[in-house]
């Protein structure tokens, strides 16, 4: 799976998730995350991203390593919904993301 990591918090630039053919980039209230069951590894939304936030779970940079489990745990209450457009801003974020002083 990809993950996105910390440059997306309170920015959501948000043209990741034109790029995405299963629509699996699920947006919180402070940044957007990837859905690891749904992605299909097709990783057309890595380049676009304009502050590099995206990253294959396996090259995820040191310091932000923990946001492989947020991307991950954020769906534990969400389970699989197949479609991140027809739910719109989920309105929660991973423990790590909402403990952030704002970042933007
Ligand atoms: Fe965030 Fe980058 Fe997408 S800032 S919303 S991961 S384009
Ligand atoms: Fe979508 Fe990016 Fe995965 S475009 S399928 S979230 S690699």
């Amino acid at each position: 799976t990809y993950v996105i990591a910390q440059p997306c918090v309170d920015l959501k630039d948000k043209a990741c998730i034109d790029e995405c053919p299963v629509d699996c980039i699920y947006e919180g209230e402070r940044m957007l995350y990837i859905h690891p069951d749904e992605c299909v590894d097709c990783g057309a939304c890595e380049p676009v991203c304009p502050v590099e936030a995206i990253y294959y779970e396996d090259d995820v940079p040191e310091q932000w390593a923990e946001y492989y489990k947020a991307n991950v745990e954020f769906f534990d209450d969400i389970g699989s919904p197949a479609g991140a457009a027809k739910l719109g801003n989920i309105g929660t974020d991973h423990p790590i993301v909402a403990a952030l002083p704002p970042q933007q």
